[in-house]
C-alpha cells in the first residue's frame, strides 16, 4: 500500500447524521520510535505491546452541515468542553483530510474519556488519536460500504498516525511492528501491522505494571522531542540500533529467551532518555524516584532471579514487564517495595491486550 491508495474514489453512498463509538488502548513500545521525517514518517522500526486496561472510548457524533471551508466539531473530555484539545485536533483533520474528503461535510461532537486517570502522567494520545481515527473510519465505511475489514484496519492505522505517530500501533494486538524492517515483510511506514512470525508462550499474557512517579505535565512535547533527533550528533547510530535490536527481537520471541528481552527492553528505554540528554537543548525526563525504582528492581532480578525488568516512556513513570507466570511474586515486591515511590501510591496494573473494539452506543 502506498499512500495514494488511501485516498477514496468519490462517494456513492451518503449518510445524513448517526454515531459511532469505539474504545481504543494505548500501548508500550519495546523499540522505541523517536525521531520523524516529514508527514509522521518514522526515521525508525519500532514494536509495541498492545495494552488492554488503559484505553480511550470515544463517542463520534456527526451531522450534515452547509459545507464550508472550515471544520466544525466540539471535543468533550469527560462531559466537560475542551476546547484546549481543539488545535490538536483542527491539526489532525488538516492532515487527513486528503484521505477523507467529507470531513468538511458534517458538524462533529467527539465525546471522549480515559480509563486511566486524567493527568496521570499517561500519554492518551495514542489511545484517542486510534479512537477518534476508528470512529471516522465508521463514517467512511458507511460511504463505501464495500470495504473490507482489512483495508478498515489499515486505513484507521494510517490515518490514527498523522495523529500522533505512536497511535497507528493501538489498533490491533498483540505485537505490533510500525516502520518498515527489511526482515518483516509486510512492514510499512505508513501504518501498523501485526508481527508477524511466532512468539514463544513466555511472551503471551506479559503484564505491564505502569508505577506513576510523576503525574506532571510532560516537559517535552513529543513533537518538539523527535524534532531534537534531527540535528543530533548520535541520531545515525540510534536509529542503525533500533534496526539491529528489532532483529534481535525477531529470534528472541522465536525462542522464548527472556534475558536477552529484557537486556535489549531496557536498553531501548535507556538508550531514548539517552536521547534526550544528548539532544541541544537537553532534557532529563526521569526522576530520582525513577532511579530508585530502576535500581530496585535490578536488585530484585538479581536477589529472585525473577524476570522482572522496566521500560520508560518520554516522562518518569516506570512500566514493569513481567510474564504471566511471575505475578504472584512481582506483585509482593511491587506492593512492599516500590509502592512508596509512586506519586500518592498510585499504580496501573495493565497487560497485554488484542486491541480496539467497536462498542454500542
Ligand atoms: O506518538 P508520539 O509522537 O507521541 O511519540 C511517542 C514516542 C514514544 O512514546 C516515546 C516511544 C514510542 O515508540 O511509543
Amino acid at each position: 500500500m502506498t499512500q495514494p491508495d488511501f485516498i477514496p474514489e468519490p462517494y456513492t453512498s451518503q449518510i445524513e447524521k448517526g454515531s459511532f463509538k469505539w474504545s481504543s488502548p494505548s500501548n508500550i513500545a519495546l523499540v522505541k520510535y523517536w525521531g520523524k521525517k516529514e508527514h509522521q514518517i518514522p526515521a525508525n522500526p519500532s514494536i509495541s505491546f498492545t495494552l488492554d486496561a488503559c484505553r480511550t472510548t470515544t463517542l463520534l457524533s456527526f451531522e450534515k452541515k452547509e459545507a464550508s471551508n472550515g471544520f466544525s466539531f466540539e471535543v468533550f473530555l469527560e462531559g466537560d468542553k475542551k476546547d484546549d484539545f481543539k488545535p490538536k485536533i483542527e491539526t489532525f483533520f488538516k492532515r487527513i483530510e486528503a484521505y477523507l474528503p467529507f470531513l468538511k461535510e458534517y458538524h462533529f461532537t467527539i465525546d471522549t474519556s480515559n480509563s486511566f486517570p486524567h493527568s496521570s502522567g499517561i500519554a492518551s494520545s495514542a489511545s484517542g488519536m486510534s479512537a477518534l481515527a476508528l470512529c471516522l473510519m465508521s463514517i467512511e465505511k458507511e460511504l463505501v460500504p464495500e470495504m473490507n475489514d482489512e483495508f478498515f484496519l489499515q486505513k484507521a492505522s494510517f490515518l490514527a498516525r498523522l495523529g500522533s505517530g505512536s497511535a497507528c500501533r493501538s489498533l490491533e494486538g498483540d505485537l505490533i511492528v510500525w516502520g518498515s524492517h527489511q526482515e518483516i515483510n509486510g512492514s510499512s511506514d505508513l501504518f501498523g501491522v501485526k508481527y508477524p512470525f511466532e512468539v514463544h508462550d513466555n511472551f503471551k499474557n506479559y503484564h505491564d505494571t505502569i508505577l506513576l512517579v510523576d503525574k506532571g505535565e510532560k516537559q517535552v512535547s513529543s513533537t518538539v522531542g523527535h524534532n531534537l533527533m534531527h540535528d543530533h550528533p548520535f541520531a545515525e547510530q540510534r536509529f542503525e540500533q533500533a534496526h539491529d535490536n528489532l532483529s534481535k527481537l525477531i529470534n528472541v520471541f522465536k525462542s522464548g529467551d527472556i534475558d536477552e528481552f529484557i537486556a535489549i527492553v531496557e536498553s531501548e528505554a535507556l538508550t531514548l532518555h539517552a536521547m534526550m540528554m544528548t539532544s541541544m537543548p537537553y532534557f532529563i525526563l526521569m526522576k530520582p524516584n525513577t532511579l530508585e525504582i530502576i535500581n530496585k528492581i535490578w536488585q530484585f532480578r538479581k536477589e529472585t532471579g525473577l524476570h522482572i525488568c522496566f521500560t520508560l516512556d518520554a516522562g518518569a513513570n516506570v512500566h514493569i514487564l513481567h510474564p504471566e507466570n511471575e505475578a504472584e511474586a512481582i506483585f509482593k515486591f511491587i506492593n512492599t517495595e516500590l509502592v512508596a515511590y509512586c506519586q500518592n501510591g498510585h499504580y496501573i496494573c495493565d497487560r497485554i491486550g488484542f486491541g480496539a473494539k467497536q462498542l454500542p452506543i
